[in-house]
């Protein structure tokens, strides 16, 4: 037997057990494991039924996502699945943990499943670009019919035990596995061994109801097209006999394994779980944490606070005055309420988490708290304030953080005893949604500290990303460098609504001007005031968000911005004012407007995000390519199906990607430098991915 899987009897039963941690991913010696387990136990008289188990904390989660860049290695997934269906005597599953793609493709292969209540059960392979290529997309309508094996292939998204048990993934739940496993076993051996219909299935879905639903699927992918492929596949299930199904899906999976989106989806995949190991953490240890405080209960704060509550924290949130207190206790509430609203919380959870939390009008609380995250208004001086008051109320071991997305955490430390204990941690709003951390290091922090805010992070059910110091810390730095050109498109000629269009088609969820409608102009109109006296003096300034701005315009709060907005809608319409102030301040400039495609928009402001993060790599701000892709899908909306930007530049070629950015520095130097690292590696064609370790 091979060392990942292991025969042992149970007088009739034969218990196959597949030992392949972290998570029993079928790989090759795992499938040559199982394929030669099925002659072996079909041969042998005394073995009646056999129990598929598995060792550790899950049954199989999937196919080993590492082998999809080597050659296929025999035996493949589908055939081993077939065989194990065609053995002589009946396979038992013995499902829990999160049986995933190719872990539920072999469970399906086996004639019985069991499983654990607490048990994940999905085919998530359509997140990874992919579809299930193991008979997935035909066995799954078969057992369940069309409305589950479409929601469940074309989401990805795993289920609870119980809900396969009434689709009939599942045949029977058990608390106690192993037990039940093998009551079932006797229960059936020596008994006729049940086999799949190979017949087509059968639904009563019309043709016209199937080209709906494609439409649906398609318009949810959003321009990723596996969920749209893995759709078709689960139709031919409808269509073709169970061989001729199965020949479609490998071939579409093997076509699909090989794009860039699957590419970037894997890139995403190992990059989301790679953030969490920069090169600054190692060796380090994170402090336990009971008690969190607050300081500011706004949105941040108390989005914050929210966060905090679910992970599991007790949360105290200081504010200024008992009204105040108060507010934020309610919007804490409100979060909790609507999350109970969307059924992700029961009320009896929602009131034991709202137990946890305590609010106060004085700095009492920060007085026990192990980690305090000041949460107050962006503004330095504000802040300096209450890092002062942290440095003698907190304890001189608490650990400080402030949340801040542009000011440099050592301005209104350096008074604070024991710096080493100070990080920046940068929440995106609505904090106990978004997912994204940037963790900002201090040249004092200590690694421990920063492993702390990573712990927490993940507690948090959240990402975090290590950051340095810089305007902007990662992502907003890179936004800025966005921004900037949008709007110098804008004003070379191209529409706000052409601009977004372009980089909606590209995935993004909306484009920059739509974006700064939502967010508020006044943002950047007073980050460019702040910026001012610091910005080079040759770098070109498009006056047009300012003077939107000075109309009292500040996009979907006062119903005019970029756009305009009708009452009561978030629906960006044409502003014929604001086109007419680009208008004017076009021919005060003396410019004729110029056309663009969408794909020299798309071009360039994608080459413009590359040039600034090859410039934060340069500095050292984030470690690895891969922290800046995690960075923008998470944080910004990127679309991880095209792995974040670095990714792209990589799909695109980084030899592509370095002329467009010489084309926008030769047409505009005082504003664009191209990156020395971005030449290097451009001139070489060299991919990011080189740089990742
Ligand atoms: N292949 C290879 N490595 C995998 C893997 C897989 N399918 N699933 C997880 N891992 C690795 C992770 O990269 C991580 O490695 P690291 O420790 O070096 O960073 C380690 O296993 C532990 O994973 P997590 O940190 O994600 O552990 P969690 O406990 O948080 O989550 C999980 C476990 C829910 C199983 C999660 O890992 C997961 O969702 N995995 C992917 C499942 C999946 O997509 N399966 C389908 C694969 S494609 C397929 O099956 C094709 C088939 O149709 C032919």
């Amino acid at each position: 037997m091979s060392d990942v899987v292991t025969i042992t009897r149970e007088g009739n039963v034969a218990i196959v057990t597949v030992d392949n941690p972290p998570v029993n991913a079928v790989g090759q010696a795992v499938r040559q494991g199982l394929w030669d387990a099925v002659p072996e136990l079909d041969g042998d008289d005394g073995v009646e039924a056999v129990i598929l188990a598995c060792a550790g904390r899950t049954f199989i989660a999937g196919a080993d996502i590492r082998e999809f860049d080597g050659g296929a290695m025999e035996p493949w997934l589908p055939d081993l699945v077939e065989r194990i269906h065609a053995a002589k005597k009946p396979w038992i599953a013995a499902l829990f943990g999160t049986v995933l793609g190719g872990g539920l493709e072999t469970a399906l292969g086996c004639h019985y499943r069991i499983a654990h209540p607490a048990t994940k059960i999905g085919l998530p392979e359509v997140s990874l670009g992919i579809l299930p290529g193991a008979g997935g997309t035909q066995r799954t309508p078969r057992i369940t019919g069309a409305a589950a094996a479409v929601k469940l292939v074309t989401t990805g998204a795993p289920i609870g035990a119980q809900e396969a048990e009434k689709i009939g993934l599942v045949d029977r739940l058990a608390e106690d596995l192993a037990a039940e496993a093998l009551a079932f076993a006797r229960d059936v051996a020596g008994r006729d061994v049940p086999r799949l219909d190979p017949a087509p299935a059968q639904t009563d879905l019309t043709p016209a109801d199937w080209d709906e639903l494609r439409t649906e699927v398609e318009k949810k992918a959003r321009g990723q097209i596996s969920p749209v492929r893995a759709f078709d596949a689960v139709r031919a299930a409808f269509e073709l006999p169970l061989d001729e199904g199965m020949k479609l899906e490998r071939a579409t999976f093997l076509e699909l394994k090989e794009t860039d989106q699957s590419k970037a989806l894997r890139h995403a995949f190992f990059a989301e779980r790679a953030v969490a190991k920069p090169a600054a953490l190692k060796g380090a240890t994170p402090r336990d944490l009971d008690k969190i405080a607050v300081i500011g209960g706004g949105l941040m704060g108390s989005g914050i606070a929210t966060a905090a509550l679910n992970a599991g924290y007790d949360v105290a949130i200081v504010e200024q005055s008992a009204d105040a207190a108060t507010a934020a206790q309610d919007r804490v509430a409100g979060n909790l309420a609507s999350a109970v609203k969307r059924g992700k919380l029961s009320e009896a959870v929602r009131d034991a988490t709202l137990a946890r939390l305590t609010t106060a009008a004085d700095f009492g609380p920060v007085s026990d708290a192990d980690l305090v995250i000041e949460a107050v208004f962006e503004e330095t001086e504000v802040k300096r304030s209450v890092f002062d008051r942290l440095a003698a109320a907190a304890p001189r071991d608490a650990i400080l953080a402030t949340n801040t997305s542009y000011i440099d955490p050592t301005k209104f430390t350096a008074q604070v005893p024991n710096p080493e204990r100070i990080m920046g941690l940068h929440f995106f709003s609505p904090a106990h949604i978004m997912r994204l951390v940037e963790v900002v290091k201090t040249p004092a922090t200590h690694p421990d500290v920063l492993a702390t805010g990573f712990a927490m992070a993940k507690k948090m059910r959240k990402v975090a990303v290590l950051s340095g110091i810089c305007d902007g810390f990662i992502g907003n730095r890179i936004l800025g460098a966005y921004g900037r050109m949008a709007g110098y498109l804008l004003e070379d000629g191209a529409s706000a609504q052409q601009i977004d269009g372009a980089m909606k088609a590209f995935g993004m969820p909306m484009g920059p001007f739509e974006m700064f409608d939502m967010a508020g102009l006044q943002i950047g109109y007073a980050n460019r005031k702040r910026e001012a006296a610091t910005r080079p003096a040759d770098q070109r300034y498009s006056r047009i968000p300012d003077l939107i701005v000075e109309q009292g315009w500040t996009g979907q709060k006062t119903r005019q911005g970029y756009y305009r907005y009708e009452e009561g809608s978030r629906a960006a319409l044409p502003s014929p004012e604001t086109d007419a102030l680009i208008a004017t301040e076009r021919a005060h400039l003396g410019m004729t407007p110029r056309s663009f495609t969408d794909e020299e928009i798309v071009a360039t402001l994608h080459a413009v995000q590359v040039n600034e993060a090859c410039k934060i790599l340069a500095e050292k701000i984030a470690e690895r390519p891969l922290d800046i892709d995690v960075v923008k899908m998470m944080g910004y909306g990127y679309p991880r199906w095209r792995g974040g930007p670095m990714q792209e530049a990589d799909a695109r070629g980084t030899d592509r990607v370095l002329a467009t950015m010489q084309g926008i520095a030769a047409a505009d130097p005082g504003s664009w430098q191209v990156s020395p690292l971005l030449s290097d590696l451009g001139s070489a064609a060299r991919p990011f991915a080189g740089l990742n370790g």
